[in-house]
């Protein structure tokens, strides 16, 4: 059994409740984030509150909460959910109940959900994964609200194609973000990754830490046609880390391996997330 925060109180997984006409329900107006812990540490929970509260500015949602206060909570549930190894952590900021159902009275409830880290599938990272493209794309794409109908109709669309993710594409076929990741491509020395209309992954700002001595890193827009000059392509989430990608639709990348600079940038982030565990990096 987990425990989670809601409204003010620590109870049972199974007797979190939020009221049916909250408007996170009724119209998906509402705001979430989601990070891991490394050795028990949660990872760049300041980053991660930080940017719930931003998403929250974005969609003009009210917190009645402080970041240091939510940060607070975030360590109490952990400490509250001992029998984790390592937790999935969710914090979920509702709209709140509104008299007419779509203007918020700034009433929302806070929610923290600590879960047991759930395993990805070792193939992923060894042989790399098949993504395919859509078009479609995110509405207030900077804000993680949760509103994700276009993501949970993607990932349909992907399962359906052995693919684990798709990747938005715009009218004029340039490529943004996953439903849940971000995207970087290799070519020659040089790093790309789009610049916005996505929402700024942690784990993305991380891997452009720790690579930009390394690498040329060009913040640029990917159109769709010059994938297939791209030498590597990887996807980065708080939960997957970094994917390698070996097959975008029909085209595949570095002859269907993962390549040696996303190899290596596996060995790199398993090191500096081991530090981070250890209180040893920031
Ligand atoms: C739309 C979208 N893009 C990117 C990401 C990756 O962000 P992060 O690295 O902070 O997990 C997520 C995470 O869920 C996401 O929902």
């Amino acid at each position: 059994m987990d425990t989670y925060y809601i409204d003010g109180e620590f109870v049972e997984d199974g007797h979190a409740m939020i009221p049916a006409k909250d408007i996170t329900v009724l119209r998906g107006y509402g705001v979430f984030d989601f990070l891991i812990t490394y050795n028990k540490r949660p990872f760049h929970l300041d980053a991660h509150v930080a940017r719930l509260e931003n998403s929250a500015r974005e969609i003009g949602l009210t917190l009645n909460h402080s970041n240091k206060e939510i940060s607070d909570i975030v360590l109490e549930t952990l400490e509250r959910n001992p029998h984790h190894t390592e937790s999935n952590v969710r914090i979920v900021y509702t709209g709140g109940i509104s008299p007419d159902g779509v203007t918020p009275q700034g009433n929302g409830i806070l929610m923290v959900m600590a879960t047991p880290k759930y395993e990805l599938p070792d193939w992923w990272y060894t042989d790399g994964a098949k993504i395919i493209t859509v078009d479609m794309e995110r509405f207030i794409p900077t804000s993680k609200s949760t509103n994700y109908l276009s993501a949970v109709f993607a990932q349909q669309k992907a399962h359906g194609q052995d693919a684990i993710e798709a990747v938005y594409k715009t009218k004029d076929n340039h490529l943004l973000e996953g439903t849940t990741t971000n995207l970087f491509c290799f070519k020659g020395e040089t790093l790309i990754t789009p610049p916005d209309n996505i929402l700024p992954g942690i784990t993305r700002g991380v891997v452009l830490d720790l690579l930009k001595d390394r690498y040329d890193i060009q913040l640029r827009h990917i159109p769709e046609q010059e994938l297939h000059e791209m030498d590597e392509v990887f996807i980065t989430a708080s939960n997957k880390e970094i994917v390698p990608v070996v097959r975008i639709d029909d085209l595949v990348i570095n002859g269907g391996s993962p390549g040696e600079k996303t190899k290596d940038l596996l060995e790199t982030w398993a090191g500096y997330t081991r530090a981070y565990g250890l209180g040893e990096a920031g």
